[in-house]
């Protein structure tokens, strides 16, 4: 078979070692593969590029090396036309998606058209139902852990509060791990937002102490304030609102600041969290995923996708990775709570 492969939404550390998994994998059951530039712009307009033999590299270097977009084939009229001329021109037999829920949400569409798909899973948000961890996640929060711990040495010096704003949309996973994981003293979440009053006598309890005069707060970009205007802003061809544009760690600084009297400062890790190198960890998924990819593909099982359930990866169908996002559950959010000294 010729199978291409592409990229697709925000780049994610692990992707190529993905690619890579894949490609040792296929090449050795026979099939040629070919790399798809953009995600799925490249597959509309053939844009095509060659999967290295020298792979050595690709397990530890971030991004991506077949480059990504947020097109969405389904925003344009001939979108899919244009994917099956694609598939025709350059005898394409099957393509794998590495993306996450709006990527595999397009996978499993152009399947329903007829077209050959097999999704791989991806996100630094973990916010697929349909696998308990999704590569990147590991890595993204690591370095936002790293990163208010590091900064806990500059708000302990200044007694300030250092509001650092995490990404992950609508899902508070990333703010809740690297949160704990780096002993921040409130973790404000989009599923469970806390009373800000609450969040501010919590804070002016640490600052009456001068040996804990100084906090860091882990917000969600999604997090909300009662007082918040989302209406009207910028969404993209996915219908996502531009998170970014919120300014929510600037918000909660702002209200600490006030409420606590004390310097607050919000500091937005942003794309730091996804760029550079994944972790050990994440290599090990992806390369696990990237070589269940080429067997489902080899076997001709279409529509799904591998997927990680307990310590096993196993074939799910497409359909259920992008019926329900995976939000914050009750048991997390109930630790946080405890280790904030709410419950
Ligand atoms: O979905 C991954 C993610 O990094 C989100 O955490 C973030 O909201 C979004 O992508 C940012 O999108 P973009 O790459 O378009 O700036």
């Amino acid at each position: 078979m010729k199978i291409g492969i592409l990229t697709s939404g925000g780049d994610t550390p692990g992707m190529n070692a993905v690619i890579r998994g894949f490609a040792i994998r296929a090449r050795a059951l026979g099939h040629d593969v070919v790399g798809i530039k953009y995600g799925w712009k490249g597959l509309m307009e053939g844009l095509f590029t060659e999967i290295p033999y020298e792979y050595d590299e690709l397990i530890s270097r971030g991004g991506t090396i077949l480059y990504s977009g947020r097109t969405n084939p389904f925003k344009r009229a001939d979108g899919v036309d244009m994917i099956r001329q694609t598939f025709k021109a350059h005898g394409l037999d099957a393509v794998v998606a590495i993306g996450g829920d709006d990527t595999l949400g397009v996978a499993n569409r152009l399947t329903q058209e007829g077209l050959p798909m097999v999704g791989v899973p991806k996100t630094i948000d973990n916010d697929l139902d349909a696998t308990d961890y999704t590569f990147g996640f590991n890595t993204a929060y690591s370095i936002a852990a790293e990163a208010m711990e590091n900064m806990k040495t500059t708000a302990r010096s200044h007694g300030r509060i250092l509001v650092v704003e995490i990404m992950g949309r609508h899902a508070g996973w990333l703010t809740l791990y690297s949160g704990i994981a780096a002993g921040a003293h409130a973790i404000l979440i989009p599923e469970y937002p806390l009373d800000m009053s609450t969040v501010a006598e919590m804070l002016k309890k640490r600052f009456k102490n001068p040996e804990t005069s100084w906090a860091i707060v882990a917000v969600s970009e999604g997090y909300e304030l009662e007082s918040q205007e989302v209406n009207g802003v910028e969404t993209d061809e996915f219908g996502h609102v531009r998170l970014e544009k919120l300014k929510i760690g600037e918000k909660v600084a702002e209200f600490l600041e006030k409420e606590v009297g004390v310097t607050s400062r919000a500091v937005v890790l942003s794309y730091l969290q996804r760029s550079g190198s994944p972790s050990p960890y994440d290599r090990m998924l992806s390369t696990r995923l990237g070589v269940a990819a080429a067997d489902l593909v080899h076997e001709e099982k279409f529509a799904m996708m591998p997927a990680l359930r307990g310590t096993k990866i196993v074939p799910v169908p497409l359909d259920e990775a992008v019926n329900n996002l995976k939000l914050v559950d009750e048991e997390h959010w109930k630790l946080a709570k405890k280790i904030m000294g709410l419950e």
